[in-house]
């Protein structure tokens, strides 16, 4: 294809290479993770399992909510959640072998297996969108964020969360062979989060403990 034909069709010749480099990475997330689905599906200390809980409390999940999991992994939080009494969750991840454990485990949880930014959910359809330790795994924060931000209904809460804190993330960088970002400061994510109609209502930065809100206007 020639240059011009190229420009004709594109913004940008940018574009096809950022799409290629987040599909590799996409296919680089299964398969690490679903080598790992035994490992991560085991009980976690107490003092972790206090903190997941504080999460879940400081989304303002109420009963009959409709609930999203993203990057479920082998479904931590999901006991959590259905202590409220949710209508609805769901469950999605790149990684089947993780949704497997997660359906076995959750039969009443719905499991999808898709990247986030491709997971097509219907406009203001979703009351509360979990993202814990695995937003700095999206290859396409922007993308992931516009597509949950649509999905959710107002007044609806995205949660983006750790119970390690950012310090755990950044052993992880340093280790290198994931694909994995530091975690955005509040400004940072507001300035993402605005365009699409979200503002920044709680931020937590503890040594053990990451939790940004952002609740849909
Ligand atoms: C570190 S695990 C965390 C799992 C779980 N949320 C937890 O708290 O234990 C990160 C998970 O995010 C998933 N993941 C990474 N990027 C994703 C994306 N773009 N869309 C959906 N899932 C993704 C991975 O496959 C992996 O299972």
């Amino acid at each position: 294809m020639g240059a011009t034909a190229h420009s004709s069709v594109f913004e940008s010749k940018w574009w096809v290479s950022n799409e290629r480099r987040w599909l590799e990475i996409a296919a680089h997330q299964r398969e690490y993770f679903n080598r790992l689905a035994d490992i991560f599906d085991v009980p976690q200390p107490e003092a972790v399992m206090d903190r997941l809980r504080r999460i879940v409390a400081a989304s303002g999940l109420h009963r009959d909510d409709v609930v999203l999991d993203v990057g479920t992994g082998a479904g931590v939080l999901l006991p959590l959640i259905q202590s409220y009494r949710p209508s609805l969750v769901l469950a999605c991840d790149l990684a089947d072998q993780m949704l497997a454990h997660v359906h076995t485990k959750n039969p009443l949880v719905r499991v999808v297996q898709c990247d986030i930014v491709r997971l097509p959910l219907k406009a203001a359809s979703v009351d509360i969108v979990f993202m814990n330790a695995m937003y700095g795994n999206i290859a396409d924060k922007p993308a992931a964020c516009a597509n949950v931000a649509s999905a959710l209904k107002p007044r609806g809460r995205l949660i983006v969360s750790h119970p390690e804190g950012r310090g755990f993330v950044e052993k992880l960088r340093a280790a290198g062979d994931l694909f994995i970002e530091s975690l955005p400061g509040r400004g940072e994510f507001q300035a993402l989060v605005q365009p699409l109609g979200l503002k920044v209502v709680t931020y937590w930065d503890e040594p053990k403990l990451y939790l940004m809100v952002a609740r849909k206007t």
